[in-house]
């Protein structure tokens, strides 16, 4: 089971950075899972020059996201959305087709009471329109500067969560199809 962990903040204190970084540890062999969080590194989306002259960092961002066997996606929530750096990684996944048919999990770690809800909304749509299989329930993490200190998800029920999120996301790459465990985490 490779995963990737896509990160939508670019923050050098990022709390959803943290959050894939507490997925890392939890994450053991025969499990694999590589953080990406630098996506940044992505020209924008222009559809033009994917046609014409698909950038090598793009076609190794793609070759990434296609040879793992599900991706978990922790965003921040920037006004109600999710950020701009994570859309425009998803923009050049679309004509790629990588996600289609890819198991996905979703995080958000947000200093307010929502947790991020609306950016989970929001990327859901986005990776439904692209054929991802989305894991659910996913992943909210409310108040999460009382739950991640000096850079390290400390929260034992969040990390629990999280363990248990990555537990459906390896059901689903398994080929169990949509998770629906049926519980709010
Ligand atoms: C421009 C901007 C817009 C934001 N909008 C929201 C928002 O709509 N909802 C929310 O819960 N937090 C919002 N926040 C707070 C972010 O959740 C917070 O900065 C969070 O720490 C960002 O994630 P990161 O720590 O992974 O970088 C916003 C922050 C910024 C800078």
């Amino acid at each position: 089971m490779k995963t990737l962990g896509l990160c939508g903040s670019l923050r050098s204190g990022s709390l959803n950075a943290a959050v894939l970084r507490a997925a890392a540890e939890l994450t053991v062999p025969p499990r694999e899972l590589t953080v990406d969080a630098g996506l940044d590194r992505l020209p924008y989306f222009d559809a033009e020059v994917e046609e014409t002259a698909l950038p090598e960092v793009v076609a190794e961002f793609r070759a990434a996201v296609g040879a793992a066997d599900g991706l978990l996606i922790v965003t921040p929530e920037y006004a109600h959305g999710t950020s701009g750096v994570l859309k425009n990684a998803l923009e050049w996944l679309v004509g790629g087709g990588e996600v289609d048919g890819k198991p996905v999990a979703l995080a958000s770690a947000s200093p307010t009471a929502t947790g991020g809800d609306r950016a989970r909304a929001w990327l859901a749509e986005t990776l439904t329109v692209m054929g991802a299989r989305l894991v659910t329930p996913d992943l909210r993490i409310p108040q999460a500067t009382l739950k991640i200190v000096d850079g390290r998800l400390t929260d034992e029920p969040t990390r629990t969560a999280l363990a248990a999120l990555l537990d459906d996301l390896a059901r689903a790459a398994a080929g169990a199809g949509e998770v629906d465990a049926g519980l709010a985490r």
